[in-house]
């Protein structure tokens, strides 16, 4: 599986987005996480649908990052109309992973599932995600430190779910971690001050690609 670079507009200026989502997608971007938080799965809120839809017209493959309780009942439908092409769900967010996951499906879009990290990886045992986030930091803001122990849990993540599941990883991902988290068994890697929050988030996007596959 190839390795993906999944910038999060998390970090990026709102009142220049597309103009921030272009300098990406002009670096071989494919696709951008949309981070989405409700004030009560974690304490901040950030952003609807309509930031899909403010970006849907421009390709890129959305994938859409529910950090919200309960997301079957109303955000999977909204955001699958808002255009996301994966969205992913959280394990400690609702008891109805197995149904959550369907009704992703349901409406084309794959389907995710995430774990925090004081999560076990149990759940990845019992459904087949499309894709499979761990997290590396725990969700709620931008900007924290990698967690080292995140590794291992890749690894055994990996054992789990066989070669065909999309493995993602998410939180204090830059240059430095990217290639630990490949060489565990990481395809996607998502990163959001490692890009946006650098002068040059084109160059940024390209030093982790470079760190995380080890180009030259
Ligand atoms: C954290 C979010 C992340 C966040 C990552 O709750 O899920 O996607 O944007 O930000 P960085 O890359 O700055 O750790
Ligand atoms: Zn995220």
């Amino acid at each position: 599986m190839n390795v993906e670079i999944a910038p999060s507009i998390l970090a990026a200026d709102f009142g220049v987005l597309r103009e921030q989502v272009k300098l990406v997608e002009d670096a071989g971007a494919k696709i951008i996480h949309v981070d989405v938080m409700d004030g009560q799965f974690v304490p901040p809120l950030s952003m609807g649908p309509q930031v899909c839809e403010a970006l849907r017209d421009m390709g890129l493959h959305l994938e859409v990052h529910l950090m919200v309780e309960r997301p079957e009942t109303l955000q999977v439908e909204s955001f699958a109309k808002a255009g996301a092409g994966t969205i992913i769900i959280h394990a400690e967010a609702t008891p109805a992973v197995d149904y959550a996951l369907d009704l992703i499906r349901s409406h084309g879009c794959k389907a995710g599932l995430a774990v925090n990290p004081g999560t076990p990886l149990a759940i990845y045992e019992e459904v087949v995600p499309d894709l499979a986030l761990c997290m590396t930091v725990n969700p709620g803001w931008g900007g924290q430190s990698f967690i080292p122990s995140s590794i291992e849990k890749v690894t055994r993540l990996r054992a789990i779910v066989g070669d065909g599941v999309v493995i993602e990883v998410d939180g204090g991902v830059d240059a430095k971690t990217a290639g630990f988290c490949v060489a565990a068994g990481a395809t996607r890697l998502v990163a959001g001050s490692a890009i946006f929050g650098q002068d040059d988030p084109a160059r940024a996007f390209n030093d982790i690609l470079d760190a995380a596959t080890s180009r030259h």
